[in-house]
């Protein structure tokens, strides 16, 4: 195609140069009468008619900046992380590339990252309609430890499996096969052996960690299926400081009628928090004591010079599971609760 036009073009203005050369010995006749009018071209589409279902007077966008600019994702400095194998979660363009081929890594490094912002999460300027408020994605997904995450609640929200996406577990390498023995050791070579930071979707699911009895008694606590990341994190928002877009969570999420209607004045509901909290800090000093973690140069980071059993490096990544979900136990009090006393438990067994 591009050829032809090229022809094209030499021929034109072969022509006109033939034209021009030819002019000045060429005389010009009358006028000829006036052709046809031509039919009316098809009226343009107004910009205004969509742009301004959302670019409008409304003050909709400006304070969902407000708010999104507050929030960890607009202030966090993480999007350094944008190799092939971070840029999934850690850029939005990695996030939406990943979206489309389906992997859990990018072609190539993300070169000028944007955090997630708002066109990662809704499909800002596709149609260039409002309906491009909607969500990028609801689906439940092959998580990266190859099992299905579906976080969709018991009233049919699915709005969790988009946070869950990059909120997940990864794979830690070598896998656990058998989180209850107590004869086989495991050699992991990295003393940040676990399942890197943001563990809140298998958290709240009740599908991360392990149950180191191997007797099926951890328990998932009542919002596991019944309450959803924004049910909590984007309640209403108070100013700039928590709920709306600043993702951070606030009690009038909780006190809805439907939930805790009105019954919830501090997130620390209970004292709920300060027991998974205290529990954390007794479960890793007893690692210590078993030589599990290094007391030295990064106290709570496993000990890589020692072998470890399955069942003893477990308790290790569950530590680091709760730790990474930083809800203390909101998300999912009695797994969480659950693997604590467990692991202290079978430590105290050993006599530590
Ligand atoms: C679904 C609502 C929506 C519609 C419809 C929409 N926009 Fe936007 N637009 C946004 C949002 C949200 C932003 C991003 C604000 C931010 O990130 O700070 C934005 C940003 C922009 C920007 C700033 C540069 C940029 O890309 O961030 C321009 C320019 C713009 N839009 C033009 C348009 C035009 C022109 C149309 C119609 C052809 C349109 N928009 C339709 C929501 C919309
Ligand atoms: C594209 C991946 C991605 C998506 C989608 C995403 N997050 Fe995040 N989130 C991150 C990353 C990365 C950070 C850490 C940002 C930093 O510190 O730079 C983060 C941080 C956060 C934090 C602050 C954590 C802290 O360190 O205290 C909250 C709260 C949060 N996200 C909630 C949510 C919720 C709720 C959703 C869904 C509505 C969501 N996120 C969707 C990647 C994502
Ligand atoms: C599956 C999604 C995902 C992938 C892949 C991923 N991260 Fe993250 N990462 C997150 C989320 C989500 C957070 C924020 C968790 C939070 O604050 O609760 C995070 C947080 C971090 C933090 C900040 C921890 C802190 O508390 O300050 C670092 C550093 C980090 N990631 C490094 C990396 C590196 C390096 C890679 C690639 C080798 C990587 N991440 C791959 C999702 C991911
Ligand atoms: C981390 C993901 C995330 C980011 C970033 C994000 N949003 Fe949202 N937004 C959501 C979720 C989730 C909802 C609730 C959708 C639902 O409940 O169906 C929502 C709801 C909204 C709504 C209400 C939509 C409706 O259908 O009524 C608007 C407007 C909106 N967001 C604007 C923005 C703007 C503007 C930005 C950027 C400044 C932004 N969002 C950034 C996840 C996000
Ligand atoms: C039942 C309410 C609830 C639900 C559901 C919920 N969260 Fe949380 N989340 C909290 C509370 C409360 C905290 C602890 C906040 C604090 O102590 O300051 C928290 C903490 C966090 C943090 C650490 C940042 C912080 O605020 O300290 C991240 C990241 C996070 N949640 C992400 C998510 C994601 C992603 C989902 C969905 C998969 C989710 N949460 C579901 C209530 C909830």
């Amino acid at each position: 195609m591009k050829r032809v036009l090229t022809y094209l073009f030499a021929a034109g203005m072969m022509i006109s140069a033939a034209s021009l050369m030819f002019t000045s010995c060429t005389k010009e006749g009358p006028q000829g009468p006036a052709g046809a009018n031509g039919t009316n071209g098809e009226n343009g589409q107004d910009a205004n008619a969509t742009c301004t279902q959302c670019h409008n007077f409304s003050d909709l966008i400006v304070a969902k900046i407000f708010q999104y600019d507050a929030s960890q994702h607009a202030t966090g400095s993480v999007t350094t992380r944008n190799t092939t194998v971070c840029a999934p979660c850690h850029t939005s363009q990695g996030f939406q590339e990943c979206l489309t081929t389906g992997a859990w890594e990018t072609s190539e490094t993300i070169q000028n990252p944007a955090p997630p912002n708002c066109r990662t999460c809704h499909k800002i300027h596709d149609t260039y309609t409002a309906s491009d408020w909607s969500l990028r994605t609801e689906a439940s997904f092959t998580n990266m430890l190859g099992g299905t995450t579906d976080i969709t609640t018991e009233g049919g929200n699915s709005t969790g499996n988009l946070c869950g996406r990059c909120h997940q577990s990864r794979p830690a390498t070598p896998e656990i096969t058998d989180p209850t023995s107590t004869t086989t050791t495991l050699q992991p070579t990295s003393y940040r052996y676990g399942p890197h930071y943001g563990t809140q979707g298998p958290m709240l699911a009740g599908t991360g960690g392990y149950d180191i009895n191997g007797d099926g008694l951890l328990a998932n606590s009542y919002h596991t299926n019944r309450a959803t990341c924004v049910d909590c994190h984007g309640a209403a928002a108070s100013g700039n400081v928590t709920g709306g877009h600043t993702l951070w969570p606030n009690t009038t999420g909780c006190n809805i009628s439907a939930c805790h209607d009105g019954g919830v004045t501090t997130l620390n509901y209970e004292g709920k928090q300060t027991i998974i909290e205290e529990g954390l800090v007794m479960l890793v000093d007893k690692l210590a004591l078993a030589g599990v973690v290094d007391t030295v140069g990064h106290p709570g980071y496993l000990d890589t010079s020692v072998p470890h059993t399955q069942k003893l490096l477990a308790i290790y990544y569950n530590y680091k599971f709760i730790q990474g979900d930083k809800s203390n136990g909101i998300h999912n009090f009695k797994r969480a609760n659950g693997m604590i006393t467990d692991g202290i438990a079978y430590l105290e067994s050993l006599g530590y």
